[in-house]
């Protein structure tokens, strides 16, 4: 990583790297935010599927409901525009549990949580990062995953972020979900997350929902969304074919040598002692 670009394009508050494109005065501000009862918010490290399950979850209610763009993306004005949203608020947002704006901890507010293997995330993020000019450049792979496993990427160390969250899986307004699960079975995890957000839908239904929210149908889509960046629920490319790569699980064999992947076992063994995963 270029160490101009890096000083450029990211800064770090309390410790974990942002891009720019989050300000201070508004990473400052998330703590005094006003959630609402019904809001749901939608959590993950970057590229562990956030678009695939917010495609899946806007399908799923007949009222009207709003994605916003992650709440730590923008702009301080970005709080005020969540405030004067008059529809039910679906909220992304890439931040560790210890950061979130303590009023959705104390309303209760539904929040479901998304993660996948570390490392099909991590070859997802390299290539987010070699494709995104909104994002530091990284020259090789190699140099990359040293970046990832120091947790010196945006949105900071994976085992971190994760090991944050599962302290909480227990609790009642939270749901854990996994890509690999959605890939195995998704109308299973679709009825979870039914059952979850206490709407009714047909087993009709979420099987038509499933089958549009496939790779392929989604990747489509998006060709045809592409130019508007309101459609993504991603605010650091308005590029939606970034999003949609190739959506396989296991695509880390295909970049990780024998060595990489000793190293990445054994601190995946070290940082996840104490986690149930
Ligand atoms: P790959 O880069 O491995 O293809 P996020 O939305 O959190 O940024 O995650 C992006 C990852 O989710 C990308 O992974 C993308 O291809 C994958 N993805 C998006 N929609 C998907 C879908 N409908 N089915 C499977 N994977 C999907």
């Amino acid at each position: 990583m270029s160490n101009s670009g890096e000083a450029e394009l990211l800064h770090t508050f309390k410790g974990i790297p942002f891009t720019t494109r989050s300000s201070p005065e508004l990473l400052k501000s998330l703590d005094s935010f006003d959630a609402r009862e019904d809001d749901v918010l939608l959590v993950s490290y970057p590229k562990s599927g956030t678009h695939w399950l917010a495609g899946v979850i806007t399908k799923l209610y007949n009222t009207q409901v709003t994605i916003t763009s992650p709440i730590e993306f923008g702009d301080i004005s970005q709080l005020e525009e969540l405030n004067k949203l008059s529809s039910k608020r679906i909220i992304p947002t890439h931040l560790d549990y210890n950061m979130l704006p303590p009023n959705f901890k104390n309303k209760k507010c539904k929040m479901i949580y998304i993660s996948r293997n570390p490392k099909d995330t991590a070859v997802s993020m390299f290539h987010y990062y070699r494709d995104n000019p909104n994002l530091p450049t990284v020259d090789t792979w190699t140099a990359f995953l040293d970046l990832f496993l120091k947790g010196n990427v945006v949105c900071g160390s994976w085992f971190d972020h994760f090991l944050s969250w599962e302290e909480h899986e227990d609790e009642k307004n939270i749901l854990f979900l996994f890509y690999e699960d959605m890939k195995k079975d998704l109308p299973k995890v679709v009825k979870e997350i039914t059952l979850f957000l206490s709407l009714n839908v047909s087993d009709n239904d979420i099987q038509d929902i499933c089958e549009k929210s496939s790779f392929s149908e989604m990747k489509n889509d998006t060709e045809k969304e592409n130019s508007d960046p309101t459609h993504t629920v991603c605010a650091l490319t308005s590029n939606r074919k970034l999003i949609f790569r190739k959506g396989a699980v296991g695509d880390w064999k295909n970049y990780f040598t024998p060595k990489q992947n000793i190293r990445f076992q054994e601190i995946f063994d070290e940082k996840m002692k104490l986690s149930k995963m």
